[in-house]
């Protein structure tokens, strides 16, 4: 059905067209260290990358993960320090978040939870950030959902309520959770972020070369209602 479609289309677009970003690494189960050093590179870069574009993160991350390879390395830096390896990034706040957030896994002895339920607990990570760390670094089957997943799932299903209004962000999430892969979740989730930001924009977007242009309701409507845009989602 239409859930499966979605996931073996977009997997396999993705498989064939993801960029390489330094924070994407894959481990296996059994390499625990590995496995906690990337969680804490997919925390920064999931930070990171909430107010700014991929493009000006990269070079700020590279620069980060030199300074403070590991959770124990931050933890152990100043307000000062992190501000400035932030200068240029705004949203300070999202720094002084991620200093303190690593602070309290430290205290509580260095490891970074590997469920959304437990990151959420941590100052900062919200559920945005709890879903991408343990979906991407931990394999957790749980939806992310970002300005871009709003919108390429508002397009799939022809939501016309309101993005902004809380019932209808709840609304994708469960969504959201309803067609995530459960043996690719952080796949799934990274592929959804990036069809938003690269295929499905907000204006003009790429239906021809969509993985999910076939179960599109958004398209399928606008291919018979010419009052009905897909650029009205
Ligand atoms: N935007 C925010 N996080 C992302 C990720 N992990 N992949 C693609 N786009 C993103």
């Amino acid at each position: 059905e239409e859930t499966l479609k979605l996931r073996v289309g977009l997997l396999n677009w993705y498989d064939h067209n993801h960029r390489e970003l330094p924070w994407r690494k894959t481990f296996k189960e059994e390499e625990k260290e590995e496995l906690q050093k990337n969680a804490y590179g997919v925390w920064v870069s999931e930070v990171m990358l909430q107010q700014t574009q991929v493009q000006t993160v990269i070079p700020y991350y590279n620069r980060w993960m030199l300074k403070w390879p590991t959770i124990h390395h931050l933890s152990q830096a100043s307000l000062e320090e992190v501000n400035e390896m932030w200068a240029g990034l705004g949203y300070y706040r999202r720094a002084r978040f991620l200093l303190e957030g690593a602070k309290q896994v430290v205290a509580e002895g260095g490891r970074i939870p590997k469920v959304a339920s437990l990151l959420r607990k941590i100052p900062g990570i919200g559920n945005y950030t709890a879903g991408a760390i343990a979906s991407i670094a931990f394999n957790e089957v749980v939806p992310v959902v970002d300005g871009n997943v709003v919108r390429v799932i508002a397009r799939l299903k022809a939501v016309s309520t309101n993005p902004k209004e809380s019932v209808t962000v709840k609304r994708f999430w469960e969504l959201a959770g309803e067609a995530v892969d459960p043996h690719r979740p952080g796949d799934f989730n990274q592929a959804l972020m990036e069809l938003g930001a690269t295929v499905c924009t907000p204006l003009n977007p790429s239906c021809s070369s969509c993985p999910a242009s076939e179960i599109c309701q958004a398209l399928s409507i606008s291919k018979c209602d010419s009052s009905v845009a897909v650029t009205d989602y």
